[in-house]
C-alpha cells in the first residue's frame, strides 16, 4: 500500500532479449550472486508488499516464467510470502487475461503480461494498462537492474507527492543514459535520450535510472498518447515526463542509497562488474560488524551471510543461501558453505563442502570434509579429512577423524570412530539406521551394516564387519581369524 493507502502496483519491464549477452537464455535469467536477475527484483518487491506485481515479458517468455516459478517453488519461505499477494489479487482484479492463468505464476503473486514485439519502454508499460488499476501508484522497475533496494524505492515513493517521481543520479560518465533536463529553477522539464541529445544535452551528467513512481491515473492518461517519432523509432516511457510537466505537474527526483542500485546489465562484462560491486558491498557490511576477510575480492556471498565478531574468512570461500557464523569462527581457504549454521569458535580447515548442516560450538571440520544435508555436529566434535556425512548426528566431543562415511547415523557423545569406518546404510533398496551409544570406540576400517546398534561404552575391533547389535560395555570382533602357514612358497611363473 502507498502512504495514502492507495493501492501500490509494481511493473517490472523484462521483455528485452539482451542481444549483447550472447546467450540462449533471456537476459533477466542470467544470474548475479547465484540468483536470476529478475528474482533479485522480485525479492525486493516481496519486501515492499505491493498489491499487484506485473512482469512484462517477451523474449524467451515461457522460459522466463518456468525458471522463475521453479526458483520460487524451491524457496518455500519466499513462496509463502508472495502467495499472500495472490489471494488479494484474485479478488481485486476485475479483468482476466490469458497471461495470468498460469497456476504457479499465480502462487507467486505475479501477473505476467506479454509484450510480443519490443517497441520501447513506453510500449512495454502500455501493454500492462488492461491489468493496471485506475487508481493508486506504480513503481516501474527493470528486470535487468537487479540491485535496487527497498529503502531507495520507499524514498522514491515518498517523493511522489504530485504524480511523478524518478530516481536519478549524477555520474561521471553519463554516456548511453537518458539525461535529465532542468530549467533555471532546477525543476525537471524533460528526459532526453543519448541518441536524441544535442551536444549541450550530452554534457548533462544527471542521468535517468529508468526507475519511476507514477500515479496510475497519469499512466492511463499519457501512455496511449506516446509517439515513436525519435531517433530509435521507439515508444519512450521517458516522454511521459514532458507530458506531466506540460500539465503543470512538478516532477520529483530521488537518489539511490548506493550508486550500484541503478546499474543495469547489458553484457557479460557489466554483469561481472556488478557482481564484484555487490560482493564488495556485502563484504563491507560484514567488515563493519567485525568480520575479517583475508581478501575481500576473493570471497562470494550468494545469499545472506550473518556472522558474529572476530570471524576470519580466508580466500576463495563461497557462501550460498542462508549461512550463519557464530563468534570467532575461523574458516580457511576454499570451502563452499550452503544453508548452514556454524557455532562459536568452530575451525573449518581448507576445502570443505558443508550443505544444510547445523554445527555446534568449538567444532573442527576438515580439511576435505563433505557434510551433506541434515548433518548435526555437537559441541567440540571433530570431523576430519575425507569424511562424508549425511542425515547424521554426531554427539558432543565425538570424533570421526579420517576417511569415513557416516550416513543415517546417530552417534552419541564422546565416541571415537576409527579411520575408514563405514556405515553401510543402503542395501540397494532401503536406507537403514546406525546408532552408536555414548563413549563407544569403533576400531579402524569397520563396516557397520545397518540397521545396527552399538551399545554405550562398547568397543568394536578394527576391521570388523558388524551385522548384529553390540551390547553396552562389550567388545565385538567380527573378522576372519589370522592364520599362519610356516614355510609358505609363493607361486612361481609357469
Ligand atoms: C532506458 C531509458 C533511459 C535510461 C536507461 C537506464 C527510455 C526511453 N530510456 O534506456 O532514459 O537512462 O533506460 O538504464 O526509457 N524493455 C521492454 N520492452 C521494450 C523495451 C525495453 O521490456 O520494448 C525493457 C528491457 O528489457 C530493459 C528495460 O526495458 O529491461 C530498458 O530498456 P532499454 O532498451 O535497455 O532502455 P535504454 O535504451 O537503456
Ligand atoms: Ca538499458
Amino acid at each position: 500500500m502507498t502512504q495514502s493507502n492507495q493501492p501500490l502496483s509494481i511493473i517490472i519491464l523484462s521483455a528485452g532479449k539482451g542481444t549483447r549477452m550472447q546467450s540462449a537464455k533471456p537476459k533477466v535469467l542470467q544470474t548475479l550472486a547465484g540468483k536470476p536477475l529478475l528474482a533479485h527484483v522480485l525479492d525486493t518487491c516481496k519486501d515492499i508488499q505491493a498489491d499487484k506485481t506485473i512482469v512484462v515479458y517477451g523474449f524467451g517468455g515461457e522460459q522466463v516464467k518456468t525458471t522463475i516459478n521453479d526458483y520460487y517453488r524451491m524457496m518455500p519461505m519466499a513462496k509463502a510470502e508472495l502467495s499472500r499477494q495472490t489471494s488479494e489479487d484474485s479478488t481485486s482484479s476485475s479483468t482476466s487475461s490469458e497471461s495470468n492463468t498460469d497456476n504457479s505464476a499465480c502462487r507467486l503473486g505475479i501477473t505476467w503480461v506479454e509484450q510480443a514485439e519490443q517497441l520501447g519502454t513506453g510500449h512495454a508499460v502500455q501493454v500492462t494498462l488492461d491489468e493496471l488499476p485506475k487508481t493508486g501508484q506504480s513503481l516501474i522497475l527493470y528486470g535487468d537492474v537487479p540491485l535496487v533496494s527497498v529503502e531507495t524505492l520507499q524514498n522514491l515513493q515518498t517523493a511522489n507527492t504530485q504524480g511523478v517521481s524518478m530516481l536519478t543520479l549524477t555520474v561521471n560518465n553519463p554516456f548511453g543514459m537518458g539525461r535529465i533536463k532542468r530549467d533555471a529553477n532546477d525543476n525537471v522539464t524533460a528526459i532526453v535520450e543519448q541518441k536524441d541529445a544535442s551536444e549541450a544535452e550530452q554534457a548533462i551528467r544527471e542521468v535517468n535510472s529508468g526507475i519511476y513512481c507514477v500515479n496510475n491515473e497519469l499512466l492511463h492518461r499519457y501512455l496511449p498518447k506516446l509517439s515513436n517519432d525519435n531517433a530509435q523509432n521507439e515508444y519512450y516511457l521517458t516522454d511521459i515526463v514532458k507530458m506531466a510537466v506540460d500539465d503543470g505537474i512538478m516532477i520529483a527526483t530521488a537518489e539511490p542509497t548506493h550508486p550500484f542500485e541503478i546499474d543495469g546489465v547489458n553484457d557479460r562484462k557489466q554483469l561481472a562488474q556488478l557482481e564484484r560491486r555487490w560482493q564488495s558491498h556485502l563484504v563491507g557490511e560484514l567488515q563493519k560488524h567485525g568480520v575479517q576477510f583475508a581478501d575481500p575480492a576473493r570471497v562470494d556471498i550468494r545469499g545472506t551471510l550473518t556472522a558474529g565478531q572476530d570471524v576470519f574468512v580466508d580466500v576463495n570461500v563461497v557462501f550460498e543461501g542462508d549461512v550463519t557464523l557464530g563468534d570467532n569462527v575461523y574458516i580457511e581457504a576454499g570451502s563452499v558453505i550452503t544453508n548452514s549454521s556454524i557455532g562459536n569458535a568452530c575451525h573449518i580447515k581448507p576445502y570443505c563442502v558443508i550443505n544444510e548442516s547445523i554445527i555446534g560450538a568449538g567444532v573442527d571440520i576438515g580439511p576435505f570434509a563433505h557434510l551433506r544435508p541434515n548433518t548435526e555436529l555437537g559441541d567440540n566434535s571433530k570431523v576430519g579429512n575425507f569424511v562424508e556425512t549425511k542425515k547424521s548426528t554426531i554427539g558432543k566431543g565425538s570424533k570421526v577423524n579420517h576417511l569415513s562415511y557416516i550416513g543415517d547415523a546417530t552417534i552419541g557423545e564422546g565416541v571415537n570412530v576409527g579411520a575408514g569406518t563405514i556405515t553401510c546404510n543402503y542395501d540397494g533398496v532401503n536406507k537403514s539406521q546406525t546408532v552408536i551409544g555414548d563413549g563407544a570406540f569403533i576400531g579402524s576400517n569397520s563396516s557397520l551394516v545397518a540397521p545396527v546398534n552399538i551399545g554405550k561404552g562398547a568397543t568394536v575391533g578394527a576391521g570388523s564387519t558388524i551385522t548384529k547389535d553390540v551390547s553396552d560395555d562389550t567388545l565385538a570382533v567380527a573378522r576372519g581369524k589370522q592364520m599362519q602357514k610356516d614355510g609358505w612358497q609363493r607361486p612361481t611363473k609357469k
